[in-house]
């Protein structure tokens, strides 16, 4: 698959915060401990309120350059919050999230970080083309970026088509696209995958992996765990709690699991019995403290 974003981002071996790596590569690496200048996010102390309810308890991450992370979890554990609060766009914020070195919704950003929602927006009585040349405008991307994006996700000759007309996996490359366009230095992807047959998602996943070579730094959330072994690094969020951070690998080696669903649910079993020692049937910890005086 041909992409040619003409990113050049060095690719430092950063770490993420509290993992048993960090120490040594930061020794490695010979940078200062502490600091966080390999990082492309960097969030402390996030808590999200939506409504009545607190949805982010205190995520602390740190997403290194150049990496595909996965932000796995189920239906409803805060993988489109944490999103949004990345891109700068969830009220109801409180602690700090840095993105590439600025502030979270820097206007900076912008033509830097490329995001595609859990629902698609495109103009259905347009063209693919049209439709990239309207975001290339937005973006301030030049139009010939356009033609670059479309071979970068294979819809070239869909390039004249109505989007309307697209398939399902076909109108998520359109998305994916783009989020391409001004070649960003971070890619924010919210569930791209999902509804898409085998091989597009295979497919999908090989771009997201030639984007991480190429330099780009790209989070993609994900509620299916076989994913997961397509990462770099896998964020485990369980409602809006950080489980784990680790290499897919690591998750294996340090729960004994077989694959990634099975180190889930081991991690969640450790979790609650940490939380509520002999107490496990009584429900879940976190419901019994928001019912507590
Ligand atoms: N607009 C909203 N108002 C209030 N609560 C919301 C809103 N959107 C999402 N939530 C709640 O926030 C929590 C996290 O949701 P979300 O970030 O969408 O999770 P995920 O993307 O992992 O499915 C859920 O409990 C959800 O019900
Ligand atoms: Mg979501």
């Amino acid at each position: 698959m041909g992409i040619g974003c003409g990113v050049a981002v060095r690719k430092p071996r950063a770490i993420v915060r509290n993992h048993p790596e960090r120490r040594i590569l930061h020794h490695m690496t010979n940078t200062s401990p502490g600091t966080a200048e390999t990082a492309t996010i960097d969030i402390r102390g996030l808590r999200v309120k939506r409504g009545h309810s607190e949805v982010l308890h205190g995520v602390d991450v740190l997403v290194p350059r150049g990496r595909l992370v996965g932000l796995l979890g189920p239906s409803g554990s805060g993988k489109t919050t944490l999103m949004r609060s990345i891109m700068g766009v969830q009220l109801g914020v409180t602690g700090t999230i840095d993105v590439l070195g600025l502030p979270a919704g820097s206007a900076a950003l912008r033509r830097r970080v490329g995001y595609v929602t859990q629902s698609p927006s495109q103009y259905d009585d347009i063209t693919v083309r049209q439709n990239l040349a309207y975001f290339a405008s937005v973006v301030g991307a030049p139009r010939g970026d356009v033609d670059r994006v479309l071979d970068a996700v294979e819809l070239r000759p869909q390039a004249r088509q109505l989007t309307g007309s697209l398939s399902g996996g076909q109108r998520s490359r359109v998305s994916l696209a783009a989020a391409l366009l001004g070649a960003p230095e971070l890619l924010v992807l919210d569930e791209p995958t999902v509804g898409l047959d085998p091989v597009l998602r295979v497919q999908l996943w090989g771009l997201f992996h030639t984007l991480a070579r190429d330099g780009v730094t790209v989070l993609v959330s994900s509620h299916v765990m076989d994913e997961a072994t397509r990462c770099d690094r896998l964020l485990l969020l369980r409602e809006g709690e950080v489980l784990t951070d680790d290499t897919p690998d690591g998750l294996l080696a340090a729960t004994g699991a077989e694959d990634a669903e099975e180190a889930f649910l081991k991690l969640i079993a450790a979790a609650d019995e940490q939380q509520a020692p002999g107490h496990a049937s009584h429900g879940h910890p976190q419901h019994r403290a928001k019912e507590a005086p």
